[in-house]
C-alpha cells in the first residue's frame, strides 16, 4: 500500500427496490421510477461544480455507491463517468466501484457497466443462508447471489463483497463456517459488517420491544475474533476493521477516506472533503433526492453543508478515520493538521491497557482489542 491518499470521487445513487429494516443510509423506495437522464445530468453539473472548486486534481479512484447504484442503466454510469473525465485528469488504472445487489435483474447489467468504465464491483450479499437473508429484508436469495459473484468475476478485473455478521443467535462456528465459504468464492477483498441497531429503523423498534435479541457484547467478541482467525488463515487479514483483503487488492477508494485524504462528494447525501485556500472544506448535500436534484439545476450544486473545519475538527477527524486502519496513523501528519501533538501520557496509559502500539517511526496504530472498542480509544487520546 503506498501511503499517497488520493483524490476520489464518490457518487451517490440514492434509490433502492426496497428497504432494507436494519438500513439507515440515505437511501429511497419510489414508486414511480426517477427520470435517470435528468439525474445524470444533475450529477454531470454538479460534477463540474466540484472541479471548479478542486480543479487540477488527479482522480485516482471514482466510487459509486448507494443506495444501490446497480439499479442505474448503465448509460447513467457512463455519463457519470464520462462528466469526472471531463473536468478532471483520471489517473491510469484509477479504481472504478460500483456498488451492485446481487439480484438476477442487475446482474443483466454488469456488462454494460464494465463498458462504462466500472473495473471493480463491491456485491451485497450480506448471508449465505436464505433464512437469514429474508431476515435482513434482502430481495435475492443464495442462488442468485452466487450467480451474480460467478459473472461479476468473469467480467470485473476486481470483486469485493459484503456479509452482515453478528445476526441473532448466530454462533461463532455457524459464522466461521459461513465466512469460509465466502472467502471460497475467490473474492479478493471482504467487507464484514457487525449488524449494528441503528436508531429510526424497523430493527431498532423491534430491538427495544425486545422481540429482536442481537450477540451481546462477549458473544459479538467472539464472532470478531473469529472473523480475524478465519480471515488471516485465509490470506485476508483486515487492513481496516470491518475491511478484509489480500495485500495489494484494499479499496483505494476508502483508503483514501481512512488515510485522511481529499474527495469530491457528488449526489444526494454525499460528502466531501476538499482543501481549498482557506482551508479543508467539510460538504454534505441535501439528502432528499428531488431536493438535491432541484437544487443541482438552479445552483449548480446540491449543498446543504459546506464549512471549513477548524484545525482540532481535522486533527479528530484524521484520528477517527485513521486508527480503523492496520497501518495506523503517523503522528507528525497529526501534529501537522492539528496545531498539537497526541498527549504521550494518554498514549503510554493505552498502550498499557494494550488498546494502542507504538509501530516504530511515528507510527501509532490501535490493537485488535482497541478496534473493538475504537470510539472510546479515539474519545480519550482526541479529548
Ligand atoms: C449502504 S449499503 C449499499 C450496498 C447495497 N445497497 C446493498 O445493500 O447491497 C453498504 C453496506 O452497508 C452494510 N450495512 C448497511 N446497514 C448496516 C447495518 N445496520 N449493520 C451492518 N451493516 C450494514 C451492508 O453490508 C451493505 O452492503
Ligand atoms: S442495505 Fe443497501 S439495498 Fe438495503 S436499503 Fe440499504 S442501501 Fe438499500
Amino acid at each position: 500500500m503506498s501511503g499517497d491518499p488520493g483524490f476520489g470521487v464518490y457518487v451517490h445513487w440514492p434509490f433502492c427496490a426496497a428497504k432494507c429494516p436494519y438500513c439507515d443510509f440515505n437511501s429511497h423506495v419510489r414508486h414511480v421510477a426517477p427520470d435517470q437522464a435528468r439525474y445524470a445530468a444533475a450529477f454531470a453539473r454538479e460534477i463540474g461544480t466540484m472541479a471548479e472548486r478542486a480543479p487540477r486534481r488527479t482522480v485516482t479512484s471514482i466510487f459509486l455507491g448507494g443506495g444501490t447504484p446497480s439499479l442505474m442503466e448503465p448509460a447513467t454510469v457512463a455519463a457519470i463517468l464520462d462528466a469526472v473525465a471531463a473536468h478532471w485528469p483520471v489517473a491510469d488504472g484509477a479504481e472504478v466501484t460500483l456498488e451492485a445487489n446481487p439480484s438476477s435483474v442487475e446482474a443483466e447489467r454488469f456488462r454494460g457497466y464494465r463498458a462504462a468504465g466500472v473495473n471493480r464491483v463491491s456485491l451485497g450479499v450480506q448471508a449465505l443462508n436464505d433464512t437469514d437473508l429474508r431476515f435482513l429484508g434482502r430481495l435475492h436469495n443464495v442462488d442468485e447471489a452466487l450467480r451474480a459473484i460467478e459473472l461479476a468475476r468473469t467480467i470485473f478485473p476486481r470483486l469485493s463483497f459484503d456479509l452482515i455478521y453478528a445476526r441473532p443467535g448466530q454462533t461463532p462456528a455457524a459464522w466461521g463456517a459461513e465466512l469460509k465459504r465466502a472467502l471460497g468464492l475467490a473474492a479478493d477483498h471482504l467487507s464484514l459488517y457487525q449488524l449494528t441497531i441503528e436508531e429510526g429503523t424497523p430493527f431498532y423498534a423491534l430491538h427495544k420491544a425486545r422481540k429482536l435479541i442481537v450477540p451481546d457484547d462477549d458473544a459479538a467478541a467472539d464472532l470478531y475474533q473469529a472473523t480475524q482467525e478465519v480471515c488471516d488463515a485465509a490470506g485476508l487479514p483486515a487492513y481496516e476493521i470491518s475491511n478484509h483483503a489480500v495485500p495489494g487488492a484494499e479499496s483505494r477508494h476508502n483508503l483514501t477516506y481512512w488515510r485522511y485524504g481529499e474527495y469530491a462528494g457528488v449526489g444526494p447525501g454525499a460528502h466531501g472533503r476538499l482543501l481549498q485556500a482557506d482551508g479543508r472544506h467539510a460538504t454534505a448535500a441535501e439528502k432528499r433526492p428531488e431536493a438535491w436534484l432541484e437544487k443541482v439545476e438552479a445552483w449548480g450544486d446540491g449543498l446543504a453543508v459546506d464549512e471549513v473545519l477548524t484545525r482540532e475538527e481535522e486533527g479528530d477527524e484524521m484520528l477517527l478515520m485513521g486508527l480503523r486502519l492496520a497501518e495506523g496513523i503517523d503522528l507528525a501528519r497529526y501534529r501537522a493538521l492539528s496545531g498539537r501533538p497526541l498527549d504521550p501520557a494518554r498514549l503510554t496509559d493505552l498502550a498499557a491497557h494494550g488498546m494502542v502500539e507504538a509501530m516504530g517511526g511515528e507510527r501509532v496504530r490501535a490493537t485488535r482489542a482497541g478496534f473493538f472498542v475504537l470510539d472510546a480509544v479515539v474519545a480519550d487520546l482526541a479529548a
